[in-house]
């Protein structure tokens, strides 16, 4: 059991608690986050092994993901409480968890109406047949026998709890889930005993409390995940929200209160606030609305990544626990290291959601900055020594090749990085350059910090060609040389040989500092729909009078997950971006005139774009790897990680160069 040293550096932060029913031994909780690695509603050693880590990490409880407790609730990859069979299951999850001094609280949620992914939920519950704002799902309205037999299946599966050694439980009645959809008078339309009216709306959730506490325990913790402001008109607005924690704190004895923002509907991006967003982003909310919890132990919540800031809002009095949940998927060690002073050592979360998008395309939980989630040696990971120290050179300085070259030196082989920008992180710095991308730094900083460390000679500036390489005598070659984005096919090439149009990359680092509004219109061919190129597009907002999408898709940002892509949506309408769908830029286009002909790809119809200062294309990338075909016949051992090995994203980049690194 790692012992936690009372930190100068963050006295409250590392602050033991002691409450009526909870002994924690620092502030850090772990907000409730699906995992995605429960197979048939089953524990799975893998599941246990996630929550162990972060447990060894240092944080002091955490709430797990929503557990099926109702029978109502049938989700395979969600445990089942309500099933004797899983009793053994979920006591060797609390046991490991208890074992590193780390209190267990089950999760109570359902996502009644809330859809994110295609198509609309067949077996959704609900308070109202209203639809999801989203996916226009309209639940079954549940019968108030069915409410009651609900209400009477959780406290049944709370008391199994218990008996399985969980600390308690957290009821996750906001993001917009389906206890908000009963408190909410948007989604709440009932006009039996479980609506109508203030106290109608809030007696589900009310009688959810009391039931657990009549059966559990006077030892057994009861957490509230409450609704603070869901963004939603005619919904739970701040005052609103005040009144239901007001009451709900009144009437039951409960151990904390969180709050939280937006919903599972058109505030979706307001729930999991992305690299857009303030830091702290609801701290304000949550001071406005803490009169209202009658003075029981208030959560800080929402993109608290560092320590200095979580220190910040303990020593301010502004709350009394900090929950983190998307920085102990990026580093499970956060608080060990905040502990010991080792901040450089996080890896700090970059809020770019991917974590989110992993586990609603269905897929266990993943992180951008994280290759090892749910590993055995996870915590405070340190590669192991290689068998024989080797010469490795690294070509290519972005994050795959960062990555593999940490951890290739930290192996004790001698590694030099030839990198042909001036500073280290790739596409990614230029994307950190752009609006809202600065939190990516983290992902290239650390990778930086480890490599140094661990005594990396890095050759900036140099173009990795076969004397250089050769310079190096490698044992090991790896090629992280990236991609470059195709021409639209939709042009003539002559204009690609004549230089007249910058793809997005090359328009980014043209504009680098140019602040100078240049007037006329931006155009903007996007075939690539990621996050970075509406980066570029706000950017470009800043120095052109009209910025056009265009794009062959019938909306843009699809490749981005849905709670950062509404986002995108929201960001593109304040800004009054226009985006053209179904079509592409065609040959009929008159630069010189200023004009850019788009053609529709279904009819063929042509609409031009008048007063063009700049056109420029984001497209799919092709593998920059030239270098592989023309160096193995000369080396034992030439590997391609990255884009240069098939052009993806961030995370295959780093989860590959960090696979490579531990293997060479
Ligand atoms: C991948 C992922 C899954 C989540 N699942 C849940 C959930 O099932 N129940 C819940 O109450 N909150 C859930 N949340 C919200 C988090 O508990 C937390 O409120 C939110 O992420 C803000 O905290 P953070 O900025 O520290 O990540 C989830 C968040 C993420 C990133």
């Amino acid at each position: 059991m790692p012992i936690l040293l009372p930190a100068d550096r963050y006295p409250k932060l590392f602050t033991a608690y002691e409450g009526p029913r909870l002994r924690l031994r620092n502030r850090i909780l772990h907000a409730s986050m699906t995992t995605r690695r429960v197979l048939a509603s089953r524990v799975t050693p893998e599941m246990v092994q996630y929550y162990a880590n972060r447990a060894a990490g240092g944080a002091a409880l955490i709430v797990s993901e929503p557990l099926n407790m109702a029978r109502v609730q049938n989700a395979a990859h969600k445990v089942s409480v309500w099933n004797p069979r899983n009793l053994d299951g979920l006591k060797r999850w609390a046991a490991a968890i208890e074992a590193h001094d780390c209190r267990l609280l089950g999760q109570v949620q359902d996502s009644g109406r809330g859809r994110h992914e295609r198509g609309r939920n067949p077996a959704a519950i609900g308070a109202s047949a209203l639809p999801d704002d989203l996916s226009w799902t309209v639940p079954r309205v549940m019968r108030v026998g069915e409410i009651e037999a609900f209400i009477a299946d959780v406290a049944r599966s709370a008391q199994r709890l218990e008996r399985a050694g969980f600390t308690g439980i957290e009821i996750s009645s906001g993001h917009g889930h389906l206890f908000h959809q009963f408190l909410s008078p948007w989604s709440n339309q009932r006009e039996d005993a479980y609506g109508g009216d203030f106290e109608g709306r809030l007696k589900f959730l009310s009688d959810t409390v009391a039931a657990i506490r009549a059966a559990c325990g006077a030892g057994f913790v009861i957490g509230l995940k409450l609704p603070g402001d869901d963004g939603l008109p005619e919904s739970i607005n701040p005052t609103l929200g005040a009144a239901i924690a007001d009451a709900m704190t009144r009437r039951h004895d409960v151990d904390y209160v969180a709050f939280c923002q937006g919903t599972h509907g058109r505030t979706l991006d307001w729930h999991i606030p992305d690299m857009h967003w303030p830091r702290s982003t609801w701290m304000g909310l949550i001071e406005q609305l803490k009169p209202s919890v009658n003075g029981k132990p208030l959560v800080g919540l929402g993109l608290i990544t560092d320590p200095a800031e979580a220190e910040g809002h303990l020593a301010r009095g502004q709350v009394d626990f900090i929950a983190l949940g998307r920085p102990l998927v990026t580093d499970p060690a956060w608080p060990l290291k905040s502990a010991h002073g080792r901040e450089a050592d996080i890896r700090y979360c970059v809020s770019c959601n991917t974590c989110w998008g992993t586990i609603v395309d269905g897929r266990p939980l993943a992180c951008d900055n994280n290759p090892r989630v749910a590993q055995p040696d996870e915590v405070d990971f340190r590669p192991r020594r290689a068998a024989k120290a080797r010469r490795v050179t690294v070509v290519g300085s972005g994050i795959a090749g960062l990555e593999a070259a940490w951890v290739a030196a930290a192996r004790g082989h001698t590694v030099t990085v030839l990198g042909r920008g001036g500073q280290p992180g790739g596409k990614t710095r230029l994307h950190a350059l752009l609006p809202g991308g600065e939190s990516l730094s983290s992902i290239y900083d650390y990778q930086y910090t480890m490599a140094r460390r661990h005594g990396v000679r890095f050759e900036f500036g140099v173009e990795g060609d076969a004397a250089t390489i050769a310079d190096t005598r490698p044992d090991a070659l790896v090629l992280a040389t990236g991609s470059t984005m195709l021409w639209p096919r939709s042009l003539p090439v002559e204009w690609r040989d004549e230089g007249l149009i910058p793809d997005a990359r090359t328009l980014a680092t043209d504009l680098g500092g140019v602040t100078t509004v240049q007037g006329g219109t931006a155009v903007l061919f996007d075939m690539d729909h990621t996050e970075g190129t509406y980066a570029l597009a706000v950017l470009l907002r800043r120095l052109f009078d009209r910025v056009v999408l265009v794009t062959p898709r019938e909306r843009v940002a699809g490749d981005v997950p849905l709670v950062s892509a509404l986002g995108i949506h929201r960001r593109l309408n304040r800004l009054h971006i226009e985006v053209l769908p179904f079509g592409e830029p065609v040959a009929e286009s008159a630069l010189e005139d200023g004009t850019v002909a788009v053609r529709n790809i279904h009819t063929g119809e042509l609409t031009t774009i008048a007063d063009v200062a700049v056109l420029s294309y984001s497209t799919p990338r092709a593998a920059d790897d030239a270098l592989f075909d023309r160096l193995q016949p000369h080396y034992a051992e030439v590997h391609r990680i990255g884009d240069c090995r098939q052009p993806r994203n961030v995370l295959l980049a780093t989860g590959e160069g960090h696979a490579l690194g531990n293997t060479l």
